[in-house]
């Protein structure tokens, strides 16, 4: 298996900062000597702050994908260092387990971050085949519980993260493994039932109840960009899953909102573009709701970015207007919210932004939706960072050699800029509309345009500064 070393990339821009000391001039800096990462053989697959200190550390993939270690940010030494204690090897008897997805979070809630493992026995060759879940209760001193605690399985398509009741108990949402069939089963909730009392048990499998009008009939797909994260901007996480018809070749979203006491229910959907990867959520305009950034290859090769605007009732101007925010009531949701750009069902075109990527990218070089060294599917995402400071997402993206993963992949810095009349992927209406658009950062850029085998890139504050 190739060895891909992990390449970090400081941006030091505020003076004061022990970084900017560190690195007296604004700019980008290779810093994986210093910050003790050099040794990492695998992949990082999550962020988290692990022993409450508010510094970020990483929880790193071993290459073959049976491991995982953390390495905790040391605030004095200005480097990770591993914590030996917490590295696991997963035994592959009496039955293999190749992970495929880690996600951090408190799921017996005792203020202590924990992991919850995905794992497949051969996501090569089934890579249909049913996901074993486990999760390992984190304990700050000697890293894990030894004792992991098993989960009901799901399909592969890999359960989201979200709270049902509002108990601020984490749940889980997707497919029950046992009983499913295609295109038939529905959701199902892995309700947290966690009592310190049956220490051994977190979830119970029931099914996932909608309320209201139903949505359209979905399949979720696989890999998806399902989220729970506040669309109607009344400040409460809604459900937004993708969905995938095999029949159409058509990949398409479905909100469902949630109303607290009375549960979720169906909003919106629409179409996402044809051969769309995994979908980053970002308030791209700055007007405080949260859009949608979608990469897309078409089967030509083609690859754009698209962002999908959230359209919400504006601030209140004066005092008697209505269907308005009040500045002094932010939180209030707009069941009129919707997404303005459906590339292939144009409703409202003004607010159109595609973002062409073929002038962007390294030369014979195509945005890379997946990590394709990956035993299963890592979608690799555009991740945003607000780089230069001007209260605009700039989007990182990773781009690499189509059918060969042997060939040079980078990373792009993209640059958020205002609509203009010279850019070609906005429309005159999205000119008038101050809509955004990007430009590839070059100057100072030299340290990543270097790196020339890029599996995933995300932007990351070093030491929280
Ligand atoms: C959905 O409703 C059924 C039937 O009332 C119930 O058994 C199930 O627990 C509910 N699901 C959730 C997640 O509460
Ligand atoms: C939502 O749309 C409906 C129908 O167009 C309208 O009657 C209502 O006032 C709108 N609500 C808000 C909050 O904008």
């Amino acid at each position: 298996m190739r060895i891909v070393p992990f390449i970090v990339l400081a941006l030091s821009l505020v003076i004061e900062s022990t970084l900017a000391r560190k690195y007296p001039t604004s700019g980008l800096y290779n810093v994986d000597e210093n910050i003790g990462l050099k040794d990492v053989k695998g992949t990082v697959v999550a962020f988290g702050d692990f022993n409450g200190d508010k510094f970020t550390d990483i929880i790193t993939l071993g290459d073959d994908q049976t491991s995982f270690s953390i390495y905790l940010w040391d605030h004095v030494a200005w480097t990770f260092s591993l914590l030996p204690t917490a590295t696991v090897i997963i035994s592959q008897t009496p039955q293999p387990f190749i992970i495929t997805n880690i996600v951090p979070g408190d799921y017996n809630r005792d203020g202590k971050l924990d992991l919850l493992v995905m794992g497949q026995a051969d996501p090569v060759r089934n890579p249909d085949g049913e996901l074993m879940m486990r999760v390992y209760l984190g304990n700050i001193d000697s890293g894990w519980d030894p004792e992991f605690i098993t989960v009901p399985s799901s399909t592969v398509q890999q359960p989201l993260t979200f709270d049902y009741n509002g108990d601020m108990m984490t749940d889980l949402l997707g497919y029950a493994y046992e009983g499913y069939e295609a295109g038939v089963s529905t959701l199902s909730v892995w309700r947290n039932v966690y009592s310190p009392s049956v220490p051994g048990k977190i979830f119970e499998v029931v099914p996932m109840n909608f309320t209201g009008e139903p949505g359209p009939a979905c399949t979720l797909s696989d890999p998806h960009s399902n989220a729970f994260v506040d669309l109607n901007g009344d400040c409460l996480a809604d459900i937004f899953l993708t969905c995938y018809d095999a029949t159409k070749n058509q990949h398409s979203y479905v909100v469902y909102v949630n109303n607290k006491d009375s549960g979720f229910s169906f909003a919106v959907s629409g179409l996402l573009p044809a051969g769309a990867g995994q979908v980053t959520f970002a308030d791209m305009d700055g007007d405080g709701a949260v859009d949608l950034v979608v990469p897309a290859c078409d089967t030509r090769g083609q690859c754009s970015i698209y962002v999908y605007y959230n359209h919400q009732m504006p601030l209140c101007t004066s005092k008697d207007q209505s269907n308005c925010r009040q500045v002094s009531n932010l939180c209030v949701a707009d069941p009129n919210f919707s997404f303005s750009v459906d590339p292939d069902h144009n409703t409202s075109p003004g607010d159109l932004v595609r973002f062409p990527l073929n002038n962007v990218l390294p030369e014979g070089q195509q945005l890379l939706l997946a990590d394709p060294a990956f035993r299963g599917k890592m979608p690799v995402s555009i991740h945003v960072g607000d780089y230069n400071l001007d209260g605009y997402p700039d989007l990182l993206v990773v781009s690499g050699t189509p059918g060969n993963n042997k060939r040079p992949s980078s990373a792009t810095l993209l640059q958020s800029v205002l609509c203009a009349n010279s850019d070609d992927g906005c429309l005159p209406s999205a000119i008038a509309a101050k809509r955004r658009s990007f430009a590839k950062v070059t100057e100072g850029a030299d340290a990543l345009a270097q790196a020339q085998d890029v599996r995933a890139a995300a932007f990351l504050d070093l030491d929280e500064d």
